[in-house]
């Protein structure tokens, strides 16, 4: 596979085919063995339905047996607890907070940031 620093995914139902959203490991560093993760699933009717938590592990998945990453990481908005949970549920850990990173309707936003090891990593 051909060293790009982003492969972004479709994320489609399996019953129908619909188009979801999309999902993305960018920021790859093919030296540190790093990648940084991102996720939108489009309409608000398909959110709480399990879509993003599978697509997720399957993206974290890949990182770790296609393309050999060992660490991955992502930043999420501090008020967007389903998004926090569905990282946490993962295995995501927060080690730190960019404040007010974001200027979203008038406020300052802090980002949380998480990252995930590989555990089966000897090196
Ligand atoms: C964030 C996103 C990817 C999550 O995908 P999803 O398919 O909606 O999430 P899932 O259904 O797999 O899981 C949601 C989890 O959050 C929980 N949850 C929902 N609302 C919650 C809230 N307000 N507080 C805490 N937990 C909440 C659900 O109960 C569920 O956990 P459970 O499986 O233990 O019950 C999706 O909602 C999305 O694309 N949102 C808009 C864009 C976005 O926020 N992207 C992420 C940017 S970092």
């Amino acid at each position: 596979m051909k060293r790009q620093k982003m492969l972004a995914f479709a994320i489609e139902s399996l019953s129908n085919d619909a188009f979801l959203g999309t999902l993305a490991v960018h920021d790859i560093d093919w030296i540190a063995r790093n990648g940084r993760l991102g996720i939108v699933i489009h309409k608000p009717e398909n959110w709480g339905k399990g879509y993003g938590t599978e697509a997720m592990e399957l993206l974290i998945d890949f990182c770790w047996k296609h393309i050999n990453l060992r660490r991955l990481e992502l930043g999420v908005h501090s008020f967007n607890k389903r998004a926090k949970k569905v990282y946490l549920k993962l295995g995501f850990v927060e080690y730190g907070t960019a404040h007010q990173q974001f200027y979203i309707d008038g406020e300052y936003v802090d980002s949380v940031m998480m990252e995930i090891f590989r555990l089966d990593t000897q090196d």
